[in-house]
């Protein structure tokens, strides 16, 4: 299956939408879904009874459901969810966190994700077959996670092997942003999945047990751990999967240690240096704290890195009266600072731009889910084919043994 040509690049929809919801004025106020439309992004259809709900019909129309339908649905939100959808969630949280909440919610016959869709996916894996786990809003994918195509993996995988044959052995990892055919791939080939919360424990496994390290989909965050747990950079090569060979010679695949896919998040490389500098300028006792998902630059020019839900713990135990630049999603930054009034927390980019693919979680497509359980109907259940759900857990598990 090598690749003898050039191949087409292809640009994930996901990502050409990501600047639709950003905006200078700073008002990220939930509209009518009708008028959220206009942003010109793609989204799922829904009956048109929903586009005209004001907020406050939609609130009122959630509350009821919930209270329907009780204890047998389960609310995940991550901590890129908008205020008016992270207010029902049951429980927040990062990906690693909210994947042990879908895995120990046993009980709960609905599991309703607010995240996005390799959230949802892990999250069907991680359950029995009689659970339900549902997406609101279908077309809340991740433009990082589409950068990474199974097909790509395994045109990958074979070349690897026609260069290093049996003498070297490869560990492939994945970051849990990434479709379910991707982990399973991890874990029929001895590797696993690692989030940002813990994947310096998930490179310190792979390389006990091989000699190299297939990092999918994320560069920066690649390229951040294998610095964190003593990899020189040049010891990291990035491997291109539109290029034959990944755009590198026999010798460089040989040489290092660490394969990169080029893979980024378009909202987290939005950060800079010049943005810390400024930050700094304004106030030198500012604490600077960024996603690993930033560029190398970026993670060393910050004081702190770490997992969404490390930023949230970190900067709410902070002592009052200390400053904080954030460098991640803007509705997180926004909730931190508004929980935390006796602290300045800003976000280093002053253009006001959320991940516009958890945006995608309106309300009203929430209420929607919602009343489909009170008629009985499994709106937009994710459900992972057998095959790749195996291989997957195989993979899921190992990052639950590694992460404890
Ligand atoms: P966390 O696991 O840190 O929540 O990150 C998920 C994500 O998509 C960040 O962009
Ligand atoms: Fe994907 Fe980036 Fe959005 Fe996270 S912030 S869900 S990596 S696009």
């Amino acid at each position: 299956m090598t690749t003898a040509f050039t191949k087409q690049t292809i640009i994930p929809i996901t990502e050409l939408e990501q600047s639709a919801f950003c905006q200078t004025d700073g008002n990220l106020r939930t509209k009518t879904l009708e008028e959220e439309f206009s942003a010109g992004v793609r989204w799922q259809k829904v009956p048109t009874r929903y586009l005209k709900l004001t907020p406050e019909e939609i609130s009122e129309g959630i509350a009821f459901a919930r209270n329907e339908i009780g204890e047998k649905a389960v609310l995940l939100g991550h901590h890129y969810q908008r205020d008016d959808v992270i207010e029902y969630a049951d429980f927040t949280g990062d990906s690693y966190k909210l994947s042990k909440m879908a895995a120990a919610a046993k009980d709960a016959k609905w599991i309703i994700f607010c995240g996005v869709h390799f959230m949802a996916e892990t999250a069907d894996i991680l359950t029995s077959p009689d659970q339900n786990v549902l997406l609101p809003n279908m077309a809340a994918g991740c433009s990082m996670a589409d950068m990474a195509k199974p097909t790509d993996l395994l045109d990958c995988w074979d070349e690897l092997e026609s260069v290093l044959g049996t003498t070297e052995r490869v560990i492939p990892i994945t970051y849990m942003n990434s479709a379910a055919a991707i982990k399973a791939h991890c874990g029929k080939n001895g590797g696993l999945v690692c989030t940002s919360s813990n994947a310096d424990k998930a490179f310190d496994w792979a390389l006990e047990r091989g000699d190299k390290i297939l990092f999918l989909p994320d560069q920066h965050l690649g390229r951040n751990t294998g610095i964190a747990v003593g990899i020189p950079a040049d010891d990291m090569a990035v491997w291109n999967p539109h290029l034959p060979m990944g755009g590198l010679s026999e010798a460089e695949i040989k040489r290092v240690t660490v394969l990169l896919w080029q893979g980024h998040c378009s909202v987290h490389t939005r950060f800079t240096v010049a943005q810390i500098d400024a930050a700094r300028e304004r106030n030198r006792e500012t604490n600077i704290i960024v996603h690993p998902e930033c560029t190398q630059e970026v993670v060393a020019a910050a004081d702190m890195f770490g997992s969404t839900e490390f930023i949230l713990q970190t900067v709410a135990t902070a002592p009052a009266g200390s400053s904080w630049g954030i460098g991640t999603e803007i509705s997180m930054v926004r909730r931190l600072a508004a929980n935390n009034p006796d602290k300045d927390i800003f976000c280093l980019d002053p253009v006001v731009c959320p991940c516009s693919t958890m945006y995608r979680i309106h309300p009203a497509y929430l209420l929607w889910v919602l009343e489909g359980i009170m008629s009985g109907l499994a709106i937009n259940r994710i459900e992972v084919e057998p095959e790749t759900r195996r291989n997957a857990l195989i993979a899921l598990e190992r990052m639950l043994e590694v992460a404890g």
